[in-house]
C-alpha cells in the first residue's frame, strides 16, 4: 500500500465543508463578495500579481532584518533567486513601476485578494498560506487617503456586524529620519539595561531595536516603561499630520486608541501606522494593518510617489464570523428527484434552468431509488424537493416538497414553474 500523501503543515485547503478551524467555501465567498463590492465602491481596481518575485524586491522593501525576510521567507534557490511572496505591497510596486502606472502626481488606487506566504509556525489564525485583501493607494501625500482606508475598514465592520469586537490602534513612526533618530535612542536605553533583558532581546535590540516593542514577554514589557517613546521624535509636520488624522476620525465618528509602542513587523513605513485588532482569536488579534510609506515607490526604483494601505487576514475574519455564527451556508435551492419515467434527469433539470436561470438546482446524477434520491435531497440542504415522477410526468407538471417546513406537497403545472418557485424562494 502506497504512503498517504497529506498536504504540507500551514498550508490551506478550502472545501465545500469546514476543515478544521478552515470554513467552508460558502463563508469564503460570503466574505470574498463583499470585498468585491466595497473595494470598487470606493473606486479601487482589481490587479493580480505574480505569486513567485525576486527576493531583492523584499529584501529591499519590507527589509533584511525583519523577522518575514530574515526567517518566513519560501525561497527556492537558484542563479535568479525566487521567493513566494511573504505580502502584496511590494508586488503591488513592483508591477505598477513595470507598467508606468504610477509616478508624476497620478493617482492610483488598486485592491488584490491573493494567498500570501510566510513560514511561520502554524496556529489557530496564523497559517503558512494565509490569504489577505489588500489596498494601496498611489499619489496622495493628505491625511484624506488613510482616513480613506480605515473609513473602508470601519464600513466592513459595520456591514459584518464586527464594530464590538474590533478596536483600531494607531501610531505615528514620523518620516524616515525621526524613525532612524529614535532608533539610536531607543537601542541605547535597551542596551543600557544589560543582562536585565533576555539573550535574544539583546540580540533584536541590536539587530532592529523597534522589533523590541512587540515584545510579549511582560518582563521585558515591564522594562519599556521606562523606554524612550516615538511622539518626543516627531517633527512639527508628523504631529500635525498626525492630530489631522485624529480629526477626521473623530468626525467619522470611528472610535481609536492610541499605541505608541505599535511600530509594525515591515521596516517601510512612515508615519501613519494602524492596525485593527481583537480579542477573539487568542494571539493572533490583528485582523488587518497598514499605514503610509512614502519611501517604497522611490526604494523600488520610481520617482518620489505617496502612497498607503493596508492588508487585511481572510482567516481571521472568518474565523470572527464563524465564531458569531454569521454566515448563511450556501445551500441549493432545489433539488431534483426523477422517478423512473424514461426521461434523463440533465434533460429535465435544464428545462427547470431554462425556465427558471437564477435557481440553484441540484441533482443526484445518478439512477438511485426514489428514497435514496430523497436521502440526499435532505442532505444537500435544498429548500425543496422538485419531484417528477408518471403522474408529473403525464401532465406536464413537477411537484414540489418543502423539506424544511412542515407544508402540503404541491403540484405545479412545468410552465408555471418559474412564478410559483420565484414567489416561494426569492
Ligand atoms: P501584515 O501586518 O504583515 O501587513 O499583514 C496584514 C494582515 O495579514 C495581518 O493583520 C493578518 O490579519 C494577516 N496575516 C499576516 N500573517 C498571517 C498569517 N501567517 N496567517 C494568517 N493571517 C496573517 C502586510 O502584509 C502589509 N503588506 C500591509 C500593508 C498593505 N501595508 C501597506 N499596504
Amino acid at each position: 500500500m502506497g504512503v498517504s500523501i497529506k498536504k504540507p503543515r500551514g498550508m490551506l485547503d478550502i472545501m465545500p465543508q469546514a476543515i478544521g478551524d478552515i470554513p467552508g467555501i460558502d463563508h469564503w465567498q460570503y466574505l470574498e463578495n463583499k470585498l468585491h463590492e466595497l473595494a470598487s465602491c470606493y473606486g479601487y481596481s482589481e490587479a493580480r500579481f505574480s505569486f513567485l518575485e525576486h527576493v531583492n524586491l523584499f529584501k529591499r522593501s519590507i527589509g533584511d532584518v525583519t523577522d518575514i525576510v530574515s526567517k518566513e521567507m519560501y525561497i527556492f534557490p537558484g542563479s535568479d533567486e525566487l521567493a513566494l511572496r511573504p505580502e502584496g505591497t511590494a508586488s503591488c510596486v513592483r508591477a505598477c513601476l513595470e507598467y508606468g502606472l504610477i509616478g508624476r502626481g497620478a493617482l492610483q488606487k488598486l485592491w488584490y485578494l491573493s494567498p500570501m506566504f510566510r513560514r511561520e509556525r502554524p496556529q489557530k489564525g496564523r497559517y503558512r498560506q494565509f490569504y489577505q485583501f489588500g489596498v494601496e493607494s498611489f499619489g496622495s501625500s493628505s491625511i484624506e487617503a488613510e482616513a480613506e482606508q480605515i473609513a473602508m475598514l470601519w464600513r466592513l465592520w459595520k456591514l459584518l456586524d464586527l464594530t464590538d469586537d474590533i478596536k483600531l490602534e494607531i501610531n505615528s513612526l514620523g518620516s524616515a529620519a525621526c524613525r532612524e533618530s529614535y532608533s539610536k535612542e531607543l537601542q541605547s536605553y535597551l542596551l543600557s539595561l544589560g543582562n536585565k533583558l533576555p539573550e535574544d532581546v539583546i540580540e533584536r535590540a541590536k539587530r532592529n531595536p523597534l522589533r523590541v516593542l512587540d515584545s510579549k514577554d511582560p518582563a521585558v514589557i515591564d522594562l519599556l516603561a521606562d523606554a524612550p517613546m516615538i511622539d518626543n521624535f516627531l517633527s512639527t509636520e508628523d504631529a500635525k499630520h498626525f492630530d489631522n488624522l485624529r480629526s477626521v476620525l473623530q468626525e467619522l465618528s470611528i472610535p481609536y486608541v492610541i499605541n505608541r509602542k505599535m511600530v509594525r513587523g515591515l521596516d517601510y513605513y512612515n508615519q501613519t501606522v494602524y492596525e485593527w485588532v481583537t480579542d477573539m482569536l487568542g494571539s493572533q488579534s490583528a485582523v488587518a494593518a497598514g499605514g503610509r510609506y512614502d519611501s517604497l515607490v522611490k526604494t523600488l526604483g520610481g520617482d518620489d510617489t505617496p502612497a498607503v494601505g493596508f492588508a487585511m487576514g481572510l482567516e481571521r475574519v472568518l474565523l470572527m464570523l464563524q465564531k458569531k455564527d454569521k454566515i448563511q451556508s450556501n445551500s441549493p435551492d432545489g433539488f431534483l428527484i426523477v422517478d423512473n419515467i424514461g426521461v434523463s434527469q440533465t434533460v429535465i433539470a435544464e428545462k427547470i434552468r431554462d425556465l427558471c436561470p437564477w435557481i440553484k438546482l441540484s441533482a443526484s446524477a445518478s439512477e438511485g431509488s426514489f428514497k435514496s434520491q430523497f436521502k440526499k435531497a435532505d442532505k444537500s440542504g435544498a429548500t425543496v424537493a422538485l419531484i417528477v415522477g408518471d403522474a408529473e410526468f403525464s401532465k406536464e407538471s413537477i411537484s414540489i416538497k418543502f423539506l424544511r417546513e412542515d407544508r402540503e406537497q404541491i403540484m405545479v403545472p412545468m410552465n408555471d414553474i418559474a412564478k410559483f418557485l420565484g414567489e416561494q424562494l426569492l
